[in-house]
């Protein structure tokens, strides 16, 4: 009789995760669509970025974040939609600021999406934040964290998986500002 009743328990967590599944990869097209409709949007996947196409970085953050937000009872569809605008620029409207990109390229991703979209307080500050500490910028909402740690662990999946041998520079230009950027606060 035990067996029976776990196994039947354990069957039931599994058709609701499947179910979870299956709503969340709707609801996320869903949210998506509205972007990849937009001729500007669309010349992300021709970026670089981390050694994958820019498009394809962005879709890790949001669908990470999405997870995350909708698990928490957060505000979802702004975490998601915020985390698909976070790098939403051309490498050409940067190229004369190469070493400062990392800084600058935030406020360029929120012009270029407050030019196309419509952006509520969370999502233009989960743009312009989710470079911190790199950045001064600090996430004022839950949102914003969430996008903020999801764009760094994805950014070193990447640096890993892509270009093995510049992660090391990006783990001590990183420190450096983390460390530089604590201090002014203390
Ligand atoms: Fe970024
Ligand atoms: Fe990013």
């Amino acid at each position: 009789m035990d067996i029976n009743f776990t196994f039947d328990k354990n069957h039931d967590i599994i058709i609701k995760l499947l179910l979870w599944q299956e709503v969340s990869n709707m609801e996320y097209k869903k949210i998506y669509k509205e972007f990849i409709k937009n001729n500007k949007y669309k010349k992300l996947s021709k970026e670089n970025h981390h050694g994958t196409s820019r498009i394809e970085h962005i879709n890790r953050v949001a669908k990470m974040s999405y997870g995350i937000s909708k698990f928490l009872k957060l505000d979802y569809i702004s975490t998601t939609r915020g985390a698909l605008m976070h790098d939403f620029f051309l490498n050409d409207e940067l190229d004369n600021l190469n070493a400062k990109r990392f800084k600058v390229h935030p406020e360029k991703a929120y012009e270029n999406a407050s030019k196309y979209f419509e952006i509520n307080d969370t999502e233009k500050d989960i743009i312009l934040s989710h470079m911190f500490p790199v950045t001064h910028k600090m996430p004022q909402y839950k949102e914003s964290h969430i996008v903020n740690l999801a764009d760094k662990v994805v950014s070193v999946y990447e640096f890993g998986r892509y270009q093995v041998k510049y992660t090391g520079a990006l783990a001590i230009v990183f420190t450096l500002e983390l460390v530089n950027n604590v201090f002014k606060f203390i």
